[in-house]
Formats: C-alpha cells, sequence, structure tokens
C-alpha cells in the first residue's frame, strides 16, 4: 500500500491530465445534442481503463442508451468484489456568461480545478481509475476484485441503468458497493452518504380555452390561464412550515435523537451559504420552523417549480392565454411511497381550480426512490477508517438531499450488499452551475482513501463485509 501511496504523490499531474481530456469533452446529456460527445466520453473512460490497468474493457448499450463503460480486475480469488459507480456525462453550461474560464478547459485556480464535470462526476472517474493505477503499476496486484462501471446518462435520470443491471447481472455480480458521486460537509471533512431523496415530478397543464382570446376584447370577462396556474402554485407557498399538502408527511420517517444530535454538530454557515449564492439581502431561509438546514434538505420532502411556460416574453402580445404549464418537483423521503406521493400532489392540485379552469396532473418521468441505510458494519468501519487516514480528519456520515435513484435496487440485486457513498464534490463545487470546481487537495486526500479503502476490504472475506 505503501508504494501505492507513493504513486499517487508521483503521478498526481499524470492523473490531473486524463481528468483535463475527459472535462475537454462537452458530454452533456441533458439536452439531446452532445451523444457524439458522450460516445467520445465513454471510448476516453475506457482507454483511461486500460490504462490503469483494468482488464476486459469495453463500451456497452442496453437498447438506446446511452453508453456505458466497463472494466474488472478480477485477479484477487478469495477476496471481496467490490463494483465501483461514477458518470462520464455532465450537465449543461448554462449562464455561459458567468464562466470565468472555459468550462470544458480544466484550469487551476485558487488550489481548485476549474471545468464543467471536474466534480460532478469527472472527477470521480479520475479519482478510482489513480487508486486503481497506484496498486497496478507498482505491485501489479489490487487487494480486492474489481468490477468498474462508468455511466452516461446519470444527469437524465439513468433511464436504462436498472435494465443494464438486469442484463448484466451474473458480470457485475459484487460484494460491496462504492459509488463516487456525493459530497463532502465541508473541504477537508470526509463524508459518508447513508441517505438519499427521491423525486416524484409532475407536469401541471392548465387550460382555459381552446385559443389566445385579445385581451382588449377577452380581458377581464375570461379566465387567465397563467393566473390560474400561478393561484394554483401560490397554494404551495410554505412561509416556514410544513408544505400544505394533505397527507404529505404522514410517511415520512422521524429522525432518531442520535440523527438529530449528530445533525446539529454537523458544521453549517447560513451567513456563507447566502453570500456563496448570493442570495439577495431581504430574502429569508424558508426552513420549517425548528428544524435544522441538514433535517430539512434530507430528511423532509421538497417541492420546487423547475419549469413554467405560458407564453414567451419574447414575441409577446395582448392575448388572455388559454393554456399554461409548469413541471413541479418533489423531492420525497424515507419512507414516503411514491404513488402516495403522486396521489397527493394531484389532488391539491386538482382541487378547486380557479373560475373553474381545467387542470391536468400527469407524470413527468419516473419516480426516483429514496434510499437509506445504517452506517454501520465492516464495510462502512473499512471505509470510515479509510477516510480518517487518508484526509487525516474524523469522518462524518451525512444525509443528501439529491437522488441517485440506483442505489438502493443495486444493493438489492446483490443481496443486500453495503453501498458506500463517497465523493468529491463540496458545498463550493458549484456542481450543475457556473463555475464548477474539484478542490484539488480533496481530490488527492480522496484517491489517498480510496487506496486505503481497497486495502481495508482486502482484509475482509467476501462474506465478511457485511
Ligand atoms: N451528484 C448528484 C447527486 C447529488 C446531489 C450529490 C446533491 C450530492 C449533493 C447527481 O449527479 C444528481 O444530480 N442527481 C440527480 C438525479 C436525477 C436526475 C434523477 C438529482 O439529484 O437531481
Ligand atoms: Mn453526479
Amino acid at each position: 500500500m505503501k508504494a501505492a501511496l507513493d504513486w499517487l504523490t508521483r503521478n498526481h499531474e499524470r492523473i490531473v491530465h486524463g481528468l483535463a481530456d475527459l472535462v475537454a469533452i462537452p458530454s452533456i446529456s441533458t439536452d439531446g445534442e452532445h451523444h457524439a460527445e458522450i460516445d467520445r466520453t465513454a471510448t476516453l473512460t475506457a482507454t483511461q481503463m486500460r490504462d490503469a490497468g483494468l482488464h476486459n474493457v469495453d463500451v456497452f448499450r442496453v437498447g438506446h442508451s446511452l453508453p456505458y463503460a466497463y472494466g474488472e480486475w478480477l485477479e484477487a480469488p478469495g477476496k471481496p468484489t467490490v463494483f465501483l459507480y461514477a458518470h462520464h456525462d455532465v450537465q449543461p453550461t448554462n449562464y455561459a456568461e458567468q464562466w470565468q474560464s472555459d468550462p470544458w478547459k480544466l484550469t487551476r485556480r485558487n488550489g481548485r480545478l476549474f471545468g464543467r464535470g471536474s466534480a460532478d462526476d469527472k472527477g470521480a472517474i479520475s479519482a478510482l481509475l489513480g487508486a486503481i493505477a497506484a496498486y497496478r503499476k507498482t505491485s501489479n496486484q489490487l487487494p480486492v476484485n474489481i468490477k468498474m462501471l462508468v455511466e452516461g446518462e446519470e444527469e437524465v435520470g439513468s433511464k436504462n441503468l436498472l435494465k443494464f443491471f438486469e442484463v448484466h447481472r451474473d458480470r457485475i455480480k459484487s460484494d460491496v458497493i462504492v459509488v463516487c458521486d456525493t459530497e463532502n460537509i465541508e473541504i477537508g471533512i470526509p463524508s459518508i452518504t447513508y441517505s438519499l431523496r427521491g423525486i416524484v415530478a409532475v407536469q401541471v397543464d392548465v387550460t382555459s380555452a381552446r385559443i389566445p382570446v385579445h385581451s382588449g376584447m377577452g380581458g377581464g370577462g375570461l379566465p387567465d390561464a397563467a393566473i390560474a396556474l400561478n393561484t394554483i402554485l401560490g397554494r404551495l407557498y410554505w412561509g416556514n412550515a410544513p408544505l400544505p399538502v394533505d397527507g404529505l408527511y404522514d410517511q415520512v420517517r422521524k429522525l432518531t435523537d442520535v440523527e438529530r444530535q449528530a445533525f446539529r454538530k454537523l458544521p453549517f454557515d447560513g451567513a456563507k451559504f447566502r453570500n456563496d449564492i448570493g442570495m439577495v439581502p431581504t430574502a429569508r431561509f424558508a426552513t420549517e420552523q425548528g428544524l435544522n438546514e441538514y433535517e430539512q434538505t434530507w430528511r423532509r420532502p421538497s417541492l420546487t417549480v423547475i419549469a413554467q411556460e405560458a407564453s414567451s416574453i419574447k414575441g409577446a402580445s395582448n392575448q388572455v392565454l388559454p393554456k399554461a404549464t409548469a413541471l413541479l418537483s418533489c423531492r420525497i423521503v424515507p419512507d414516503q411511497e411514491p404513488e402516495t406521493v403522486l396521489a397527493q400532489l394531484t389532488a391539491f392540485l386538482t382541487k378547486d381550480p380557479p373560475w373553474g379552469v381545467e387542470v391536468k396532473v400527469t407524470p413527468h418521468g419516473p419516480p426516483v426512490k429514496w434510499w437509506m441505510t445504517d452506517p454501520n458494519g465492516p464495510a462502512f468501519e473499512a471505509a470510515l477508517g479509510a477516510m480518517r487516514t487518508g484526509f487525516d480528519h474524523d469522518p462524518v456520515a451525512i444525509g443528501c438531499g439529491g437522488s441517485i435513484g440506483f442505489v438502493g435496487p443495486l444493493s438489492e440485486l446483490f443481496g443486500g450488499a453495503p453501498a458506500l457513498l463517497m465523493g468529491i464534490e463540496d458545498p463550493a463545487s458549484n456542481a450543475h452551475a457556473p463555475n464548477e470546481s474539484l478542490h484539488e487537495g480533496d481530490f488527492k486526500k480522496l484517491m489517498n482513501s480510496l487506496v486505503r479503502l481497497f486495502d481495508n476490504l482486502g482484509k475482509l472475506t467476501p462474506a465478511g463485509v457485511r
């Protein structure tokens, strides 16, 4: 292991170059216009997998999916098999004028590496491959068996991933899962994520007429679809109280006292957060009365209008609009059932429509499941120990307000294999936003921790990881 750690130090620039090569390709999955680039990051990831010393490397697809890069190393008989996950697709670069350097050119500034995908999630590909190469280029042997999958459609909801798992079930079967797509609570504080929220999203269509009408004729006499929609959405305003949707909290799992105490001990700097996102001075936080920020975003449901359309400002004219549409996204938490939440939202949105307009609620995409595990047992001990030494800081167990829908189903497919969620983002990473970046110090510490994690897991038997 010592040799592997030294290799990481000596080869850091080489690893960063590999990351720069990945970042240089705009593998945006959200607009459907960059499939050629996603093919290229899949191929490049496969090449980097081979260079790192993985075997049987290939690019796979299931049906019309975007490409998955897959590689393995299975020469440690009797040792646990570790499934590694990251994704090579990225978010678009909207708000382009706010980027301080080319999003597709990895740029070092103030101890960080800037570029779209540097943190979410190409940095994780490089970190995992760095840890693998560290062993393969020194002792040649890894302490565990590896099966590594790098997905190309995570940012569009991993539409085919469960299918991929089903098709390749025997090939990918592993004893423990390591998902590298989450964040550390703060720079320098290694964090293991033990809960994720899920998503139920709906499209709300409001219709008042078949065609728009000159507002000089109909204005005042006709129901305005945009106002009707926004009246309905306005009923959701929660101030600092729970969301006003009937029954929404009935299934929400209560925080244990131990969890509450642990959450309260975690660092949170509200003033800094405000400043980082440029929250306007007059705006207040919308947190429920009496709740800690983490309890709110990790373990309470939330509602967000992620899009709204009635007519465009460019080309607007004096018309009473007959149709208005919104996408409403609900993050769900343990133990909410997606079907129940869908029914609750539908009932809320369709009740008593203004002027009796027509309101149609349809699911927007398949629901994403929440996930939660008990962060104890040999695999977690192995990870916590590795991170403690790798970061030279006590690790913390955290929740996550975001979603990674496959974690639960994959763990089940492997008969309840433990899932270790450890990532490379931090609160200043600006994932999905302009000036995304990776903290280079934490990047090194994560690779160091992964080398130690493989070593720790190698001391366990395949059955002994749970
Ligand atoms: N890396 C994120 C998940 C995440 C979010 C980790 C916040 C840490 C903090 C992941 O890439 C992501 O954005 N997931 C989507 C899933 C959706 C498309 C189903 C999400 O949470 O919106
Ligand atoms: Mn991600």
